[in-house]
Formats: structure tokens, sequence, C-alpha cells
């Protein structure tokens, strides 16, 4: 390596490269444990709710947090976070009571990389509820699910069913952006299932649409990919002992990606507009 230092236009080249190649982190080159900087990721005793991350707007229906104090945890391991998000989902009466557990919830790393938590869009109460895997960047800034690409073309998708986000309530399995658009670790997912699973309760709805392979395989526990489980119905048992109607399709993000593919994923919206209708 030379010792001039790089020019002007070389370094904003670089940049523009990056910025292309979709990456929004800066990291150093030694790691930090930037853990070790934050108060322990279950710390005890904090009131409700937590303070907002980002001035981007929060959902219309933003909660009224419940001005209670999280359980202790014993210590910091993944175990214990699995644990304690499974007392605090038990404990919410309500979805507003739910999200605001889950803002200020610090058992999952990915709250400290993501600027917002995006618990949910559209309506609870609709018939149909729809799951994805993550937030992106968009959904990120706006703490919706759904927010980008990916959401519009849900939408379009939708729309050609006859249905739009005042009808659907829309969620991911994972609450925050995964640094990078990475997919969600095995144990991330773990850590935040327990709030999945009580939000579906809670939303109660008649269907359940699980976008893409992650959001299927975790919530309706089968192994098989995506490709081999769309388009085919299955029963989601919430907790409450309730049996919900479960259809796999495929991900917006897969379809933008694989155009061809969209007509599986047209027929799958097909088959939830009949069920609906009462005539499957
Ligand atoms: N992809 C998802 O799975 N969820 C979102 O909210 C956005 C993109």
């Amino acid at each position: 390596m030379s010792d001039m230092p790089p020019d002007r236009e070389a370094l904003q080249a670089l940049l523009d490269f990056h910025v292309e190649a979709g990456v929004d982190l800066a990291l150093d080159e030694t790691p930090h444990n930037r853990f070790a900087e934050q108060p322990p990721p279950t710390a005890p005793e904090r009131s409700l709710p937590a303070e907002p991350r980002t001035e981007a707007p929060r959902q219309p229906s933003a909660p009224a947090t419940p001005a209670r104090p999280l359980p202790k945890a014993a210590a910091g391991t993944p175990e214990d976070a699995a644990h304690l998000a499974r007392e605090l989902a038990h404990s919410a009466q309500s979805l507003e009571e739910l999200e605001g557990l889950l803002a200020a919830f610090e058992g999952c790393s990915l709250k400290f990389s993501a600027k917002n938590l995006a618990f949910a869009d559209g309506n609870p109460q609709g018939r149909v509820m729809l799951v994805g895997e993550a937030p992106g960047a968009d959904e990120d800034r706006i703490g919706k699910p759904f927010m980008g690409r990916s959401g519009q073309l849900l939408d379009r998708m939708l729309a050609a069913v006859g249905l739009d986000r005042t009808q659907v309530y829309v969620a991911n399995i994972v609450p925050w952006r995964p640094p990078g658009n990475r997919t969600p670790t095995p144990q991330e997912v773990a850590i935040c299932k327990p709030f999945i699973a009580r939000q579906i309760e809670l939303a109660g709805p008649e269907f359940l649409l699980c976008l893409g392979g992650p959001a299927a395989q975790n919530l309706l526990d089968i192994k098989d990919g995506i490709l081999r489980t769309r388009g085919r119905w299955f029963t989601y048992k919430a907790g409450d002992g309730r049996e919900i109607k479960a259809l796999a399709t495929l991900h917006p993000a897969y379809l933008l990606r694989q155009p061809l593919q969209k007509r599986l994923g047209w027929r799958d919206f097909q088959a939830l507009r009949r069920a609906l209708d009462g005539k499957d």
C-alpha cells in the first residue's frame, strides 16, 4: 500500500460502491463488545415505556405502554432471554400492552442495532394476519412491517384479491431489523417467538398467511422449504387452544427477485380469497 492518502474521488467512488451494494453500517477494523457498553440485555426493574430510539413516526395506534416494571432476569443467557420473553408475552392482555413490553424488552440483541421496533401494521381486527420474516431498512426507519418494495408488492397482491391493509393485520416473526438485512439467527427467532405467538393469539385472525420459508417453518413447525409447502393449508395452534387455518406462500422479496414465480404467489392469494369466501 502506498502512503499517499486516497484522493477524494476514489473515496467517493468506494463509498458509492458500498451504498450500491447495500452496506449501511460502518464497522471498525477491530471488534468492539458493544453489549459491554450497554445496560445488561435483561436489565432489571425498568419502567416502561422505553425511550423512543429515533424521531421516526410511530404507529397510529401508539400503544399506551404499561407502567409496570419488567421481571428480573436471573442472568443474561439466551435461554434466560427466551424465558423472560415467554413470561412477558404471556402476561400481555392486549396488543398495545404486548407492543409496550416488546419495546422495553432487551433480551434480543437486534434491538440495539435497529432504529425502531416494527411491531405491526394494518387492522388487528382483520380476518387475515400476514407474518413475514424481519423488517428491512424502510421498515426499520418507519417502524412498521412491509413498508418498502416488498410491502408495495404485497399490497398489489392483496389488492388483486380485494384486500388492503385496513382489512389485514401484518407482522414479522422478528420485529427488529437484522443489521445489513441478514437473515435472523435461529437464536434471535427463538427469543422473539413468544411475542409473535402472543401477537397472533391476541389478534385472533381467522386465517394466517406465512410469507416465506422462515415464517412458515417457525410458525407451522415444519422443516420443508417454502417451494414445497407454499399453497398448502396447515393448522396453526394458538397458545389459547384456538386452531387457525394457515397458508404458506412465497415471500414478496423472493418474488421481486424471481418474477416468474409470481404466478405461484397469485395462486396462493386466490386460495386465500376462496377460503375467505367460504369456497374451500
Ligand atoms: N420483509 C419482511 O419479511 N418483513 C418486512 O417487514 C419487510 C420485508
